[in-house]
């Protein structure tokens, strides 16, 4: 994959917030509750305050705007007041000449904290009601007539666990002052506009005295979208001592207190027909948000509006609710919610094909959603391209014959077995909140011909500003290295929305055409009157020439630059994308959130050792659906990368915690999938003949959907776990080798879904 920072990334020359030149910063650390529940009795940091290379420690009360960094409700102080809600919540600032005059110094403070008992339990939080939100309801259809009248009724319990994002770079900010009581802040967050805001919030100041810069993140992955603490915090002490600070979280830091992929436990059921169509759905989604409330509601709502997969359902119960307990809050991560949501009808279908005695490639098959079919929220569906990726799978693959060597080898080995899953992918694009839904581009033509685009869209590894690139240069018609992507700057671009819910290239591609489009009509006006013609009917540009009427018209894009600017030409401009034609309405359940779906197939076959219970990840085949790719590279980058992602979620990817709400894993204990554990054959193939209106460029949105594809890789070990011991409930997700061996070895405890 080939991106506008590949060259530097490899090279180790690529500047990340650490390595910006910050001379004579200070360095801050967090001091962070020990208890997961407590109230604040007293709290002295004056000995702390005295030690030595220790410049100042803050508290709530140093604070000069708003203590308050909730990203959506204002329930988040950013220096706890008189309780905590969680092992690691913020509760002093320490700042030093170094880092580790700043660490010493956190032994010095003392907190006197009387220790409350924590929830700890989703399901005890529901049950207590201990809720961020009312619960949300979802009905279409007739669902009770429609069970009454199911000759099959299945219902079962399920649970999905967390995932760290485990980004490169961990949370950090430098913070310069400047003149007037401005400040600047470099940071590796997503959401330019929100984080502006509580930036300026925090300090007291109008936003205009704030600018906030963002080259490059060394990875998100939603985790930098939502939490404002590890930049408003440096900020805060900057602004104070009118001196650069620098605040990086070290690694187990990091993963021990800041939010991950929200676990989630669903209760279901589903009823089918004599012939296998699904006829009604009731599923309960229990989201275990933490502590505060930060981005989990929106990442519910995600999953609330995924219920129903890539399948057909026309009478549906859905309830979701978001639960409070005292963990870190969780916040966003690849595919908002849309994994959780799909995996609950996904792994309810393989179980229903089980007991009924088919394969889930029948049923899910079956089901699959086409034209005319109506959403759970009440859209009718256009423009499907559901049932086009799953037969281009096929056609490629040969599903039958995949499943018939599947069950061929399992009848003659005993020590291992194969296991196959199927996975459609059907997944909205655009932000569930409709206001979101907006980006705004400057584009500068400069005099010697180069350009130089800002959009308010954030470079974290997906490829966005190479995407930005080849639109721009596309559509003035210009070499790819006449145009550069600049940072994203809160001074040049406003309120910008997040580059999340893969919606980056979309929005601010949308709004970098327009901005290069009025530019080249504009030149092409001026470059007709310099041609001496009647209008510019005949001109066009391309690769940095001029032609009339298909003719070179001796005329280069760097004159015809220099010659507007000389004639007095604006050779910048500001445009503006708002998606049109969103709506949603939260009290009925009923709109049109997304512009558009992405759609894919996939197989994934594993090979299960019976003796240790671990797995190989054999193969993955994916028909993707990225409409008119605008990069493949990118895209195909993309696809891998969200595909791994996906498969350590479901699989190897843990996160545990002390009976006392402490986060125990670390980095020693964390295993992202590595190279070995990527499928053998990994094999990806962009549905041909896709356009789609409703994105730049006829592009499709790529940075989440694929990582659903991961579900395929729990699913196909749980049916090579179902051949070697058939009958008994497959183990939550993620499928741990540890799992999988308790499931062939473990005492039978666990019913099995009915
Ligand atoms: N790819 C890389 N390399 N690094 C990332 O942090 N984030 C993902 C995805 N791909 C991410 C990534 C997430 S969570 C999203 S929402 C999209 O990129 C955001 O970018 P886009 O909207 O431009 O697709
Ligand atoms: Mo992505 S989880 O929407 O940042």
């Amino acid at each position: 994959m080939k991106n506008d920072d590949t060259q530097m990334h490899v090279r180790g020359a690529s500047r990340f917030v650490d390595d910006i030149p910050a001379p004579g910063a200070l360095h801050a650390v967090l001091f962070t509750s020990p208890v997961a529940k407590g109230r604040i009795r007293a709290l002295d940091v004056s000995k702390a305050k005295t030690a030595p290379g220790i410049v100042a420690v803050y508290t709530h009360k140093d604070i000069p705007g708003l203590n308050q960094v909730g990203h959506v409700a204002k329930d988040q102080p950013l220096l706890a007041i008189d309780s905590v809600e969680y092992i690691g919540q913020p509760i002093a600032l320490v700042v030093g000449e170094t880092k580790r005059a700043a660490k010493n110094a956190l032994k010095m403070i003392e907190a006197d904290i009387e220790k409350l008992t924590p929830v700890l339990d989703l399901r005890e939080a529901a049950a207590k009601g201990h809720l961020h939100a009312k619960r949300r309801v979802m009905i279409s259809g007739d669902p009770d007539a429609a069970f009454a009248k199911c000759k099959h009724v299945f219902t079962g319990t399920l649970a999905s666990g967390q995932q760290e994002h485990f980004y490169f770079e961990t949370q950090r900010a430098l913070a310069i002052p400047g003149e007037h009581d401005t400040i600047k802040v470099c940071a590796s967050v997503q959401s330019p506009g929100a984080f502006h805001r509580h930036l300026a919030e925090v300090l007291g100041i109008p936003m205009h005295k704030v600018e906030l810069d963002i080259r490059r993140l060394g990875g998100a992955f939603g985790g930098k979208e939502s939490t404002a603490v590890w930049t408003t915090a440096p900020a805060l002490a900057a602004f104070l001592l009118k001196r650069p600070v620098k605040l990086s979280l070290e690694r187990n830091e990091d993963i021990s207190t800041t939010g991950k992929r929200h676990a989630y436990e669903y209760d279901y059921k589903l009823g089918l027909d004599a012939e296998g169509r699904i006829l009604a759905y009731e599923i309960t989604l229990f989201q275990h948000a933490g502590a505060c409330s930060d981005i989990s509601l929106a990442v519910l709502g995600r999953s609330f509006l995924h219920i129903g997969g890539s399948y057909n359902i026309p009478n549906v119960r859905a309830t979701a609710m978001s639960c409070r307990t005292n963990i870190p809050p969780n916040n966003a991560f690849r595919g908002f919610g849309v994994p959780q949501g799909t995996f609950a009808i996904e792994a309810a279908l393989t179980d229903a094909a089980q007991r009924i005695g088919v394969t889930p490639e029948t049923l899910k098959h079956k089901n699959l959603i086409k034209n005319g079919d109506t959403l759970p929220y009440g859209l009718q569906m256009t423009d499907v391209n559901a049932e086009r990726c799953w037969e281009t799978l096929d056609k490629t693959v040969n599903l039958a014959a995949r499943r018939k060597a599947v069950a061929e080898y399992n009848k003659t080995h005993a020590d291992t077995k194969r296991g196959l899953a199927v996975v459609p992918v059907c997944f909205g694009i655009s932000f569930a909140q409709t206001a979101l839904n907006q980006a705004s581009s400057l584009v500068h033509i400069y005099v010697d011909g180069s350009v130089s685009v800002s959009a308010g869209s954030v470079e974290m590894g997906q490829g966005v500003n190479a995407k930005l690139r080849i639109v721009a240069a596309r559509t003035l018609g210009v070499p790819l290295e006449r145009v550069r992507v600049d940072t994203t700057n809160t001074s040049r671009i406003p309120n910008a929305s997040p580059t999340s819910a893969s919606t980056g290239a979309d929005l601010n591609g949308m709004a970098t055409k327009y901005a290069c489009e009025r530019l080249r009509a504009r030149l092409l006006e001026f470059a007709a009157k310099q041609l001496q013609l009647p209008d510019a009917s005949t001109l066009d540009i391309r690769d940095g020439e001029v032609y009339a009427s298909g003719k070179p018209a001796e005329l280069s894009w760097n004159k015809l630059a220099k010659d507007a600017q000389w004639a007095r030409v604006d050779l910048g401009e500001h445009a503006f994308y708002a998606t049109p034609d969103l709506y949603y309405d939260m009290e009925k359940e009923r709109g049109r959130p997304f512009a558009y779906y992405s759609y894919a197939t996939s197989v994934t076959e594993v090979l299960l050792d019976c003796v240790r219970g671990t797995y190989d990840i054999d193969s993955v085949d994916i028909v993707q659906d990225v409409g008119e790719s605008l990069s493949p590279e990118i895209d195909i980058g993309q696809i891998e990368g969200a595909v791994i992602q996906g498969i350590g979620w479901t699989t190897i990817e843990q996160i545990r915690y002390a009976p006392d709400g402490r986060v125990l894993t670390g980095v020693n204990a964390y295993k992202v999938p590595d190279i070995k554990f990527c499928p053998k054959n990994f094999n990806i193939r962009l549905l041909k003949d896709s356009s789609n209106p409703y994105a730049v460029c006829n592009s499709k949105a790529i940075g989440e959907p694929p990582f659903v594809h991961g579900i395929g890789a729990y699913l196909a070990v749980a049916d090579a776990l179902n051949a070697a011991r058939p009958g008994r409930k497959a183990p939550s997700l993620p499928l741990t080798p540890e799992k999988a061996f308790m499931y062939l070895y473990g005492p039978d405890t666990k019913e099995k879904n009915k």
